[in-house]
């Protein structure tokens, strides 16, 4: 029999589903540690004495029953074009909710063009990216709107010290760029919009203490996805520090490297949004420490709210639609530092 304390993680072994199952255990959840590796998932109970640990792939869908008995999967294995559908498949047939932390965006639109209507049938609630990219924009472009429901701008800008990526990280953007045929993505006018444009490089307004930095524009995020899910935005850009994406792409790019007792690394940022309707602008930033560290709370967050019925809808749907924005990011204040400009308040 399951409990409603089991929560599963599929690639539990990974650098995300390390830090989503110590922060799981941190609150009083059970991880069910799930992945395809058997000697990664016996050296992770090796770490976590007395969890469970159950082999399961996505090339064996009958492997996946692996979730029965948890009260919900969080999926953490990437790239999720090869995993989200086989796992959603799962989480609907156990009949649990489903969290991703999934930075694709095209993996992301399939999510919720393949599984929203037969989701909401169930009652049940699949929310992709619920992480730092998609989710935490989301939720910080929510908590701007305010009473808005519909604004003409939404622009969200990364402020990265600096980006050692995984090999999720790398092996996501690899997929992602194969299905784009090599070509960039943006959202304009109310569609994603692929394109051969130069990216361009311009100045963003970072809130102090990182003041103005170089950026570039058109960097584009799974945030594109989710925002305009439920918000009227038509026009959704995303940026990223240029130092942060010459980072990404350094053909020498190295892994973060833990350098405090939670194993998060020295990287540090800022999420800065700006919404603009008519002549009007709101704006809201969040700063904190570690991409891939702060995505373990974000994620957890999401399924606490999900199994204590703090939930606004059914179906797909992206972070700021499913919870109280603002509530869920207070609630996140001891891995967060919200700042919103009094100039800008109202
Ligand atoms: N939205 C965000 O902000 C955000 C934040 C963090 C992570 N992510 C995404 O999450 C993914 C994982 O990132 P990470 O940092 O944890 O990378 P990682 O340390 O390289 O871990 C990747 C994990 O995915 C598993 N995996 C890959 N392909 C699989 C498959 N076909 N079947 C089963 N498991 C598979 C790996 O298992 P094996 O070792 O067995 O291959 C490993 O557990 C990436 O796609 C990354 O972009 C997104």
């Amino acid at each position: 029999m399951g409990s409603s304390r089991n929560v599963a993680v599929f690639g539990a072994y990974g650098h995300t589903g390390r830090f989503v199952v110590a922060e799981l255990r941190e609150r009083g959840y059970v991880p069910l540690l799930l992945g395809r590796d058997q000697d990664k998932l016996l050296a992770l109970v090796e770490a976590h004495p007395g969890l469970e640990a159950r082999q399961a792939s996505v090339d064996d869908p009958a492997s996946l029953r692996a979730l029965n008995g948890a009260a919900a999967v969080i999926n953490c294995a990437g790239p999720f074009a090869t995993t989200a559908a086989p796992l959603v498949e799962a989480a609907l047939r156990a009949g649990i909710p489903y969290v991703d932390v999934a930075a694709e965006i095209e993996a992301n639109v399939d999510t919720f063009a393949h599984f929203a209507e037969r989701a909401r049938a169930a009652g049940t609630v699949v929310v992709p990216a619920m992480a730092f990219y998609g989710g935490l924009g989301d939720l910080l472009v929510t908590t701007a709107m305010g009473d808005w429901t519909a604004a003409d701008e939404a622009h969200i800008a990364y402020g990265l010290s600096s980006w050692h990526p995984t090999a999720g990280t790398l092996a996501a953007g690899a997929v992602s760029g194969q299905r784009r045929g090599g070509r960039r993505v943006r959202y304009t006018g109310g569609r994603l919009e692929y394109h051969d444009d130069a990216l361009p490089t311009l100045e963003w307004p970072f809130p102090a203490p990182l003041g103005p930095q170089s950026v570039i524009g058109e960097f584009t995020m799974a945030d594109v996805v989710t925002v305009p899910s439920h918000l009227a935005v038509p026009e959704v850009r995303t940026y990223m520090t240029a130092k942060a994406a010459a980072d990404l792409s350094a053909p020498d790019a190295s892994a973060p490297t833990a350098v405090d007792e939670r194993g998060r690394s020295a990287q540090t940022f800022v999420v800065d949004v700006l919404v603009r309707s008519g002549g009007t602008e709101r704006r809201v930033a969040a700063t904190g420490r570690d991409i891939y560290a702060i995505s373990a709370p974000l994620a957890v967050e999401a399924v606490d709210r999900i199994l204590t019925g703090r939930t606004r809808t059914t179906g797909v749907a992206s972070a700021g639609a499913v919870f109280d924005a603002p509530d869920f990011l207070q609630a996140l204040s001891s891995h967060l530092s919200l700042h919103v400009p009094l100039d800008t308040r109202g």
